[in-house]
């Protein structure tokens, strides 16, 4: 009988995080100060991030230790399983073989915690006691909160309005981990204040979240920032996905020749891919393939450009592909995929030819997902379903092409407290949502003023 699932024991767990950085034919363009457009030192970030993480940002090391104490709690789901999806396979008639790296086994249930547990570890050995974060979906905010309770660091989070009224559930975990939890925009904050008076009805969206967050942390000596995509150390941690990955096809004997992700700020997509676009910079034939929703479609409709990450403006110049920091992207169900930009480090392997993008509609998404709950029996996140259904589209041309590459995708997180959106679906409440190009052509209007990435 073919084999279904590999589980590895924790000696197969990767002791060191992976560095793109160190590889990459050509630099990533650097950061800017958000007021004078000059580039910054990580002086910059002192005030609210943690300087063990501005650190690993800017490392050119290829290969960072994983801490003791992180690899313990990792120990808690990590290694996380391969599995041979050879129900998809039968049901979509692919002749060659399809992998998944099932990362809903956390206890939040994501990828997330991949980065949250080593980011709650590097803030209390930096000696900060509380932290404050932004989340979409929920995801991020319940993994850190689950983290930051590891390491008995205090947690207040601005969830996205759409999101926090959408998935209670999400809230209620928070809480049960202990983090405070507040739907965004706020009255606490400047920055919610202003979003308020113009929209007292704001469905919110990251940008403003990262705002709120962000303000807090500025205006309180003990407290910092954390935040659970974009940034290049919250994509170096992920990297143990794809690394895990790597010795289980090894101990598997098969090679994946297809790699797909869905990328919201790109964190769980470059976790996964990044061990593998090494592979392709060093000459292998490999296909690297982002999915986004078309309703965000920062990388195959937006520009590469400087830009705000958040809608504040407090946060640096990030080079980045981009749908402009005051764009508010329709509130979709795939919370977590809802930024208006692309994390710098996978929007510079867009532009250097090593990943592809593509965007999926959410009907074609919850569709992909009921066929893979159906096939393989997981119920996936509504982010992930992206991934499911680049995977449904790789095998479509492939089987169009006369191929049979082995395709292999990040499974990025289950779909159990988000039940309620494959009922809209279910129900024909859902509908088709393509973005206007007049709505993007007005949101790139506000990047006139900044500097084009050189
Ligand atoms: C399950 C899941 N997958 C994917 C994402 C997208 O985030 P990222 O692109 O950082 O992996 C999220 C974000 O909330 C998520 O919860």
């Amino acid at each position: 009988m073919a084999v279904k699932k590999i589980f590895l024991g924790e000696e197969f767990m990767p002791t060191q995080w992976y560095n793109l950085n160190a590889d990459f034919p050509s630099p990533m363009p650097p950061l800017r100060d958000p007021v004078t457009q000059k580039l910054i030192t990580p002086d910059f970030f002192k005030p609210w991030s943690p300087m063990s993480l501005v650190a690993q940002d800017v490392t050119p090391e290829r290969w960072i230790d994983i801490p003791e104490e992180v690899l313990g709690i990792y120990k808690i789901w990590r290694p996380t399983p391969l599995y041979r999806a050879d129900g998809l396979e039968r049901l979509l008639g692919y002749a060659g073989k399809i992998y998944f790296k099932h990362e809903g086994v956390s206890p939040p249930g994501s990828h997330k915690p991949n980065t949250a547990v080593a980011q709650a570890y590097f803030t209390q050995k930096d000696g900060i006691r509380r932290v404050t974060t932004e989340t979409g979906a929920g995801q991020w905010g319940s993994a850190l909160a689950f983290a930051t309770q590891q390491f008995g660091l205090e947690l207040k989070v601005y969830m996205v309005r759409v999101s926090y009224d959408q998935k209670p559930y999400r809230r209620m975990m928070m809480e049960c981990w202990g983090a405070d939890c507040v739907p965004s925009p706020t009255e606490e904050t400047a920055a919610g204040r202003e979003i308020l008076a113009k929209d007292p009805n704001s469905p919110g969206s990251l940008g403003i979240a990262i705002s709120e967050a962000l303000e807090v942390a500025m205006n309180d000596r003990d407290t910092r920032y954390l935040l659970g995509s974009v940034t290049n150390h919250v994509l170096l941690h992920q990297t143990v996905i794809g690394l895990e990955a790597k010795k289980q096809f090894e101990a598997l004997g098969d090679d994946p020749k297809v790699v797909i992700g869905c990328a919201g700020g790109g964190s769980n997509f470059a976790g996964a891919a990044f061990p593998f676009v090494a592979d392709k910079i060093a000459g292998q034939d490999i296909r690297i393939i982002a999915a986004e929703p078309t309703s965000c479609p920062t990388m195959t409709r937006g520009v590469y450009h400087y830009d705000f990450g958040d809608t504040a403006r407090t946060a640096p110049l990030l080079p980045m592909h981009t749908l402009g920091h005051d764009f508010v992207p329709a509130p979709i169900h795939a919370g977590g995929l809802r930024y208006h930009g692309m994390a710098p480090m996978v929007s510079h392997g867009i532009n250097l030819g090593l990943i592809e993008a593509q965007a999926f509609d959410q009907i074609e998404t919850f569709e992909a997902g009921l066929t893979f709950a159906r096939a393989e029996g997981f119920l996936s996140a509504p982010e992930t379903n992206h991934a499911v259904a680049a995977v449904i589209a790789a095998v479509k041309r492939s089987q169009e092409e006369g191929r049979k590459p082995t395709i292999f995708f990040n499974w990025s997180g289950h779909g159990l407290v988000d039940l309620a959106a494959y009922d809209a679906y279910m129900s024909g409440k859902l509908t088709r949502y393509a973005l206007p190009q007049e709505e993007i052509e007005r949101a790139l209007r506000a990047l006139e003023e900044l500097p084009k990435v050189a």
